[in-house]
């Protein structure tokens, strides 16, 4: 049994445990580059949707004497990689706390990991405001969301609800003056009562992480510089039709960045290619819909899966039209969600 409060006020409080809870966000306009990879600058600016699915639930629990940090992962001892990326983050918090516990950290993740379903993302963003709270930062929202891209990027985008813009800032002056300019915060929509479906193709973990995948985009693909600043044109145009409730320019301006960052990784040397046989055959029946006269655009991260954009009047249509397209694992439907959030945990 839990009840929520709002994060702002419980990461002022010193509480030395914390649970928190967020949703993973798609990115209409996508992060794809860094200018800084140790401080997880971007290259250019993005914009997402937080989900109302696929919940993370992260505790951070303080332990006074012990020599290390410890990792749970659903239930499992994290290992490589994982545990590496989540003590390097709390090494961070602890840097900025100015307090020396390690910390037991607990995590339960409900989306696939490593699938391109934006696992980092809630993952970061629940353990970013779970820790805050527990070394008592008292950041604000915006003071989490920085926190949160030192863990991955996209994590900055899933501590607010709904819509959210993360700016790239600016790599100059001090380390801490570029740390400072690199923010998500909520975007205005209008009259948009949208649905996200999501084709599960593959749950696989993928073979070529995000981060390499994106590292190698920018040194070799000579169309990276192309379509950065074609992003920025259509960051501004996508920021256009949601203040005026344009769900079908939403969807179009989303799908035309989302196929230019596949065509950045497809000129990669080597290419990075995520899509499979059965994420085309999504992307046709994404077509045929449309001269169908469903308002259904599509967009893909770093891995085979397929999120399509629709109104939540069409979404149990367009899921059936997935599901027949190709051999998929499951469909979901989304709506906009909420922002990640501390939990008041009363029967733990
Ligand atoms: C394709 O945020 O996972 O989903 O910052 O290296 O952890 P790191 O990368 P990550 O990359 C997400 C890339 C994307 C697009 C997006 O979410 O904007």
């Amino acid at each position: 049994m839990s009840s929520e409060q709002p994060s702002a006020l419980l990461s002022a409080q010193r509480t030395d445990t914390a649970t928190a809870v967020a949703q993973p966000n798609i990115a209409l306009i996508k992060y794809w580059g860094k200018k800084d990879e140790h401080l997880f600058l971007p290259r250019t600016d993005s914009l997402s949707m937080t989900l109302d699915i696929f919940p993370t639930t992260t505790r951070v629990r303080l332990v006074p004497g012990a020599g290390q940090d410890t990792v749970v992962f659903n239930g499992e001892p994290a290992t490589g990689e994982a545990e590496r990326r989540i003590t390097a983050f709390l090494r961070l918090v602890r840097e900025r706390s100015g307090r020396t516990e390690r910390a037991h950290v607990d995590t339960e993740n409900t989306v696939p990991t490593k699938a391109g379903l934006a696992s980092s993302a809630s993952g970061f963003a629940a353990l970013a405001v779970a820790a805050a709270a527990a070394y008592g930062l008292g950041l604000d929202a915006r003071g989490l969301s920085r926190l949160a891209r030192r863990g991955s990027g996209s994590a900055s985008r899933s501590i607010f609800d709904g819509f959210a813009v993360w700016h790239a800032g600016h790599a100059g002056g001090t380390a801490e003056e570029a740390d400072l300019s690199s923010y998500a915060e909520p975007v205005p929509a209008v009259d948009l009562e949208p649905a996200l479906v999501v084709a599960v193709v593959s749950s696989a973990p993928k073979a070529v992480s995000s981060r390499e995948a994106m590292r190698r985009t920018v040194d070799t693909s000579p169309l990276y510089e192309p379509w950065a600043v074609s992003s920025r044109a259509d960051l501004a145009d996508m920021r256009a039709a949601l203040a005026r409730g344009d769900l079908p320019a939403v969807g179009e301006i989303a799908e035309r960045n989302a196929l230019g960052m596949h065509a950045t990784m497809l000129a990669a040397r080597p290419a990075v290619r995520y899509l499979s046989p059965a994420s085309l055959a999504v992307l046709d029946s994404v077509l045929q819909l449309r001269r169908d006269g469903v308002p259904a655009y599509a967009t893909m991260d770093a891995g085979p899966n397929v999120k399509v954009l629709c109104p939540r009047s069409d979404a149990e249509r367009v899921s059936a039209a997935l599901r027949a397209a190709a051999p998929v694992e499951a469909v979901h439907i989304a709506g906009p969600g909420r922002g990640a959030r501390l939990v008041a945990e009363e029967c733990r």
